[in-house]
């Protein structure tokens, strides 16, 4: 999968900013795949990059099986139409392992793990191989978006994407403005999240944005409470979803978006914001450090039946 699997090498990308047309994901993860797949849905090329094959094996399925369920949903009286529906969005998506097989697009999405000398290497990158209309985005969940894009050259044309687990369900895209963003790259990013079909909100680059500054604390807490054993971690769950609405409890959704993301998460929040609700937490780490990561690994705070991670 070195090379591109089954494509014209380069998709066109002539568009002016306010025209994305191409699209490319840097990380197969659980969060690139999902916006290589709302991309792809929405009608636009997309190419997926990750250095691991693997991984990009992996997503191909996620992405297929997830394809399936929006298509049920969306043609439930049309067989014929789900089925081209998912066969031509599969067909968009075009997958490497060579960044440079991604660069002549008109917007490029970094969702690669979260350590900031991974990232701005990326980026320094990007600014040198990717031409000169393309704009860079960073979909970090808490670093700071100006610190990752501190040291290339295109900031006019850079800001932050935030997306939400799982992204083709979630409706909600966080624009976060880098300090020296254009008024015209925000409004394109703005309009291309719109495109994707996402309600978009305008964020600082605050530690955690809107979303993760609030989720953060609540998260943490109700690990806390578990560690200290002041409920189940099943009751803990039933009684935020039963008691406050919530669509999962706090351990489940730890789980599911995943134990080593919500470590990297603290522990960048502790770092900007010294609040103390961001103290590392034992139990999370101990988890980690077994590799137990959630649901993905098969195994968090809760066990994951094979078939259902
Ligand atoms: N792709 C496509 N469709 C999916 C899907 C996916 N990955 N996952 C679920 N769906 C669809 C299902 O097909 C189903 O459709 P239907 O209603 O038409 O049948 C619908 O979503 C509901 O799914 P399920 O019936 O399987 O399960 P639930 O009703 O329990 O919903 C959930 C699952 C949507 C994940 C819901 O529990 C939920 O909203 N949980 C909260 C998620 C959340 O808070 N995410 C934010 C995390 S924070 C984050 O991401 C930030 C980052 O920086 C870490």
């Amino acid at each position: 999968m070195n090379k591109l699997v089954g494509i014209t090498r380069n998709f066109s990308s002539s568009a002016s900013l306010n025209a994305i047309k191409t699209v490319t994901v840097v990380g197969g993860g659980l969060m690139g795949s999902g916006i290589a797949q709302v991309t792809a849905q929405a009608g636009q090329n997309v190419y997926l990059i990750d250095t691991q094959k693997e991984q990009l094996e992996k997503a191909q399925k996620s992405i297929k099986n997830n394809l399936v369920r929006v298509a049920k949903k969306t043609f439930k009286d049309d067989a014929a139409k789900a089925d081209s529906f998912v066969k031509e969005s599969l067909n968009r998506i075009k997958m490497s392992t060579a960044l440079e097989d991604g660069v002549n697009v008109d917007l490029v999405v970094e969702a690669i793990v979260e350590k900031l000398d991974a990232k701005q290497e990326l980026f320094n990158k990007l600014d040198q191989l990717c031409p000169e209309h393309t704009i860079l985005a960073t979909n970090t969940s808490s670093m700071s978006v100006n610190e990752i894009g501190s040291r290339i050259k295109r900031k006019d044309r850079y800001g932050g994407l935030h997306f939400f687990n799982p992204v083709p369900v979630m409706r909600l895209l966080e624009v976060v403005k880098g300090e020296q963003i254009s008024e015209e790259t925000y409004q394109t990013l703005m309009t291309w999240g719109k495109s994707v079909g996402k309600t978009c909100i305008t964020c600082k680059d605050t530690p955690g944005f809107i979303v993760n500054r609030l989720l953060g604390p609540y998260s943490a807490e109700a690990m806390r409470m578990y560690e200290r054993g002041d409920a189940s971690a099943k009751d803990i769950d039933i009684a935020m979803k039963l008691g406050a609405g919530f669509p999962m409890g706090p351990l489940e959704l730890a789980d599911y978006t995943g134990l080593d993301t919500k470590k990297a998460l603290l522990s960048v929040m502790l770092q900007k914001t010294g609040h103390p609700v961001f103290q590392p937490i034992g139990l999370l780490n101990r988890l980690v450090a077994e590799g137990k990561y959630g649901r993905k690994s098969g195994e968090g705070i809760y066990k994951y039946e094979k078939s259902k991670v």
